[in-house]
This record gives C-alpha cells, sequence and structure tokens, in this order.
C-alpha cells in the first residue's frame, strides 16, 4: 500500500500516464473466448499478413554466422546506411547515416522525440482524433496534448485552426499521417500548410510515418522532405506495419542536431540499441523491392473495400480510408456513446471494435474496425451484424 508518506510511491512524472483502454478491451474479448463465443475481431492494429520469408531468412542467416553480438547502440553502419539511402530516395527526406538511428519500433522513436523536445508545462498540437498513446507519451515528459480537430482544419484551413489553438506554451506539432485510427492522409497542400505553420511559428514537428507504406488514394508525403523542415522535424518510421513485423520490435527515426544526440542517449540508456540479428533482418526488409507493396496493397484494399462496403450498407457512415487499415464509421445508430455501442456490438453480434472515444474526444460516435484479418472474417462479422442489428 502507498500512502502520502510511503517511500513506496510512483515517481510523480508518470502518474499521469496511463495505460492503454485497448488492453482492456482485449481482456473482456478473452474472456468471451475462453467462455466459448465465437468472437469476429476488429480491435486488434497489427498486419495480417506474416513477415516475409526472406526476412526470417536473413535473421536465420545472422544467427548461424554468429551476429548476435553488441552492434553500436545507434545501429549496425549497413543498415543505417540502408535507411539513409531508403530516406533520400522514397521520402525525399535529404538523410545522411549520421542522421538515422534504429530504435526497437515507432514506439521508442516517439519516445525519444517526445523526451528530447519537450520541457514540464510544454504544450503541443495533435490532430484528433489520435493514436492514444501519443497523450501518454506527452505526459511523461510533464507536457501536455493540445486537440486540434481534423475534420475542423481539412474545413476550415490548416494554418487557422492551429492558430486557434495555439498559445505561448505551444512548443511542437505531432503529424501522423495515414492516421490511425481514421486513415486520413493528409495531401501535399495540407502538408505543406501545416509545415508552412510550423516554420512561422518556430515549432518542432514529430512526424509519425507508421503507415506510409500502406496508401489507397494519394500520395504520402514525408514533412521533413519540405523545404526548410528537416531540421526542425523527428520523423518516427517502423518495419512493424509494412513488413508485418510487429513482434520483432523494430524500426528507425530521422533527424537533425540536436535531436540526434538526444535520441541516441534516450536509446543508450535504454534498450543500448536493437537486437542485432533482428536489424540484419531489418537490413533485407529494407532492400526488398517496393513493388512488393503492390500486392500487400492490394490484400488491404480488398479487405478495406468489403469492410466499408458492408458498413455503409449496414447504416453506418463511413468514407473509405485513404490509408493505413481502419475503418471509423459513424455509430449513433446503436449510440452515441462509443463505449456503450462497442459493448453492444460484442454482445449482441460478437464483434470486437475499440470505441472511438479511447481516441479523444473527436472520436466519440464512432468506432475503430481493423480490417486487417481475413476476409471471412469480414464477411461472417458482417453477417451476424445483419442478423443481429
Ligand atoms: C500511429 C502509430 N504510430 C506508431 C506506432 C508504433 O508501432 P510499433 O511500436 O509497433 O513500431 C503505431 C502502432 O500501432 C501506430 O498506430
Amino acid at each position: 500500500m502507498s500512502t502520502a508518506s510511503s517511500p513506496f510511491r510512483l515517481a510523480a512524472r508518470l502518474d499521469a500516464v496511463g495505460f492503454s483502454d485497448i488492453v482492456t478491451i482485449r481482456n473482456r474479448i478473452m474472456k468471451l473466448r475462453d467462455a466459448g463465443a465465437a468472437v469476429y475481431q476488429f480491435e486488434g492494429g497489427e498486419p495480417f499478413l506474416n513477415t516475409p520469408e526472406h526476412i526470417k531468412e536473413a535473421m536465420t542467416r545472422a544467427l548461424s554466422e554468429n551476429k548476435t553480438r553488441y552492434a553500436p547502440s545507434s545501429g549496425v553502419p549497413e543498415l543505417r546506411a540502408a535507411i539513409a539511402g531508403k530516406l533520400r530516395q522514397r521520402n525525399r527526406v535529404p538523410a545522411f547515416d549520421k542522421d538515422v538511428i534504429v530504435l526497437n519500433g515507432g514506439m521508442q522513436g516517439l519516445f525519444g522525440a517526445f523526451q528530447c523536445v519537450l520541457n514540464r508545462g510544454d504544450e503541443v498540437l495533435v490532430f484528433s482524433p489520435y493514436w492514444t498513446p501519443i497523450k501518454d507519451l506527452i505526459a511523461g515528459c510533464e507536457a501536455s496534448i493540445v486537440l486540434v480537430p481534423t475534420n475542423e482544419a481539412r474545413r476550415e484551413g490548416f494554418a487557422e485552426t492551429l492558430a486557434r489553438h495555439t498559445t505561448p506554451r505551444t512548443r511542437a506539432i505531432y503529424f501522423n499521417t495515414p492516421q490511425n485510427p481514421t486513415g486520413v492522409v493528409f495531401t501535399r497542400e495540407e502538408t505543406s500548410a501545416v509545415a508552412r505553420f510550423a516554420r512561422e511559428r518556430d515549432l518542432v514537428v514529430f512526424s509519425d510515418e507508421a503507415y506510409e507504406d500502406l496508401v489507397y488514394e494519394g500520395e504520402h508525403v514525408s514533412i521533413a522532405s519540405l523545404e526548410g523542415m528537416f531540421e526542425r522535424t523527428i520523423s518516427c518510421f517502423t518495419l512493424s506495419k509494412s513488413y508485418s513485423m510487429t513482434g520483432w520490435r523494430i524500426g528507425y527515426a530521422a533527424a537533425a542536431e540536436p535531436w540526434m544526440t538526444g535520441l541516441r542517449k534516450t536509446t543508450l540508456y535504454s534498450t543500448n540499441g536493437v537486437s542485432t540479428p533482428t536489424q540484419w533482418a531489418a537490413l533485407a526488409a529494407i532492400s526488398t523491392p517496393t513493388d512488393f507493396f503492390d500486392g500487400v496493397r492490394a490484400e488491404y484494399r480488398e479487405r478495406r473495400d468489403l469492410l466499408v462496403g458492408g458498413l455503409n450498407e449496414l447504416g453506418f457512415a463511413c468514407a473509405p480510408p485513404a490509408g493505413a487499415f481502419y475503418a471509423f464509421p459513424e455509430v449513433s445508430r446503436i449510440s452515441r456513446d462509443s463505449r456503450a455501442a462497442a459493448d453492444s456490438l460484442l454482445e449482441r453480434a460478437q464483434v470486437a471494435t475499440v470505441p472511438g472515444v479511447v481516441f479523444g474526444a473527436h472520436g466519440e460516435s464512432h468506432l475503430r474496425f481493423s480490417f486487417s484479418t481475413s476476409l471471412e472474417t469480414i464477411r461472417d462479422g458482417l453477417d451476424s451484424m445483419r442478423r443481429q442489428l
């Protein structure tokens, strides 16, 4: 038991840091399944595909060649060089080896990025709905999140909307495209407007590009590729979604100084780098010819169209998401309270989703459905909703 005078008190800076609601939802689903119920699972956040064979083979090869010792904590030089090449060619980001660090997934990049920039009391502008852990990562720096409604920005203009939420404490913008949970892909014009605002107000940008390879309409624009942006942007990438490598825990970040020094410190004193054989597997992943993604995107697109078509037929208004693998329909037909809507869907139709409010107040009245699952699950889940709702 901890009391105010007890020495067993969690450090104050972790008090405001929460645990993901999604964990609670997963526990409920497990309970239902244990009780013998069939659950159609749409709540997940990972690729349904397996890690490609050539990546697994590269891991096996690294192990048999005893590439198992400490690597430089910023990453194996060959991998960093390949990442820098990829960033220049595919993202048009002017990064060189020295500007790249290999990390344990996108999460470690974001953790380090916020730690590098934010001081107590700083504010970060976050387009909302937003990926929930961002709030906790920012809270862990004793800074706070200021929500900027994406729909409002798209309707009324980015500069005007961002300006309305800016205060003297505003230090940075978190910019995620394609977005989780909405699947929004910001256009080049929108990205340029955000970049212009950051330059005019002298803000840092945290660019989260976890879903860069899963774009079905439009193009992925890396904000750091725009003029004058590389210096003020920390760009976070992951292999989790692009190569179905969520459990491998590998990603990377690109940044100029002083941010790279900060990222090296947060990495050195947390994980001291990424497992060495995993990095050799990542080199095989990064070296994959890009036409690999044509096949991957076709698989996701088929699932997206099936799910979105079905949801609209059921009366859940849902525009086809331009990227990522989530649909975010409006579900006030069931309830305006998204937690109640998710509960009702789970109980009545055994369909598991994530309540939109988990992604911030602007997500209320919506549910997040992942279409990263089998076509069979999507068909059966839709059938169950047709029967039960
Ligand atoms: C928007 C976004 N950013 C970053 C991540 C981090 O992914 P990981 O830590 O698995 O690389 C995720 C994972 O779900 C995500 O949805």
